[in-house]
């Protein structure tokens, strides 16, 4: 241990397995135990095996529920281009190298928890319905979080909403604009979320904090990964609530899962996150951090990073490298 920081895990089921043991995408035990928690690392839900359960037993429920009672309403996730990897992104190096956006993406309001939400009707002529729904207090949370970052970063919010059609964003963007003049020196533009999509790949080095709402980020994100190389390199933080919730941005990824062959740095990059916002170890979130750049400058590739003929290492192969990367650069740090 290079830190000699003691950290009790206790590991408890959700989503898909907490649905197997016990009937439950959250079982009472399982949320009883993050609620008690220092922090809380999910590692993915859902899979084709429950894709046919009633929409209240998904495994996604029960981390959306899991996120509404720990109250973490802001989603933090940054997407950075590693340089190493500038050439595993689809788009060119020159138009990635140096991106670094932090995506804050509302996370417990808007259409994932709308109410009412319905399918009605005979088969054949049923009507599905869901509602999108933000009050101004929500809004203005979420943005002052974005605010509040953004001033130790590049001081440029983009706030991302659908304010030409949609009401919800039209509030949005009323609330964020008020809640902008209280931070001057932090520079905010409105961009509609269809040509955020294209300013993302035509320009990402244009970012830097992304504010958006809870749909747009989860699909923004995905983009995002993408574009940085892959959405296995994602981590992300949702904050905001006493107790945070740490999780990769990449799912359950059925057709590798089992297989030693995912990429792990996106939770290894969330419990960097982890360490910086719930234990305020910044130093060591930032050896973590550099841990993972160095295995990759190193030329070390989980699949989705590998190209063409290069070799690739598996799972628990990547995760021997980033402890060894650990434990050689971080011992001066101390
Ligand atoms: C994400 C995921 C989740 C979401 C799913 C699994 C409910 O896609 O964290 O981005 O939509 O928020
Ligand atoms: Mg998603």
């Amino acid at each position: 241990m290079v830190f000699g920081h003691e950290l009790n895990l206790t590991k408890k089921d959700v989503g898909g397995a907490g649905l197997t043991s016990s009937g439950d995408p959250l079982p009472q035990d399982t949320l009883q135990t993050c609620l008690a928690s220092g922090a809380v690392l999910l590692g993915a839900v859902g899979g084709p095996a429950f894709d046919n359960v009633p929409k209240d037993l998904r495994p996604e429920r029960g981390l959306l529920r899991l996120r509404r009672e720990l109250g973490a309403f802001a989603n933090l996730r940054p997407a950075i281009c590693f340089s190493s990897l500038e050439d595993c992104s689809p788009l060119r190096p020159e138009v990635v190298r140096g991106a670094d956006i932090l995506i804050v993406r509302e996370l417990l309001g808007g259409i994932y928890f709308g109410e009412p939400r319905t399918t009605e009707g005979a088969a054949g002529s049923r009507v599905a319905i869901d509602t999108m729904r933000y009050g101004e207090a929500e809004i203005e949370r979420i943005a002052r979080v974005a605010f509040e970052l953004a001033q130790s970063r590049r001081r440029l919010v983009t706030s991302v909403d659908k304010a030409n059609v949609l009401d919800c964003s039209r509030l949005w963007r009323d609330v964020v604009t008020r809640v902008a003049r209280e931070y001057p020196t932090v520079q905010l533009r409105h961009i509609y979320v269809d040509s955020a999509a294209m300013a993302l790949v035509s320009h990402p080095t244009d970012f830097d904090v992304l504010l958006t709402e809870n749909m747009f980020g989860d699909i923004l994100s995905d983009q995002a990964g993408a574009i940085v190389g892959s959405i296995g390199m994602l981590g992300s933080a949702s904050i905001g609530g006493p107790v945070a919730l740490y999780e990769p941005v990449h799912g359950s990824a059925p057709d590798i899962a089992g297989k030693g062959v995912a990429n792990p740095l996106g939770a290894i990059l969330s419990v960097a996150m982890m360490l910086r916002y719930s234990f305020h170890l910044e130093a060591e979130a930032e050896c973590v951090e550099a841990a993972v750049a160095s295995v990759l400058d190193a030329g070390h590739r989980t699949r989705d990073l590998a190209k063409r003929g290069q070799a690739a290492i598996g799972t628990v192969e990547m995760g021997r490298h980033i402890v060894g990367a650990l434990k050689e650069n971080c011992a001066l740090a101390r």
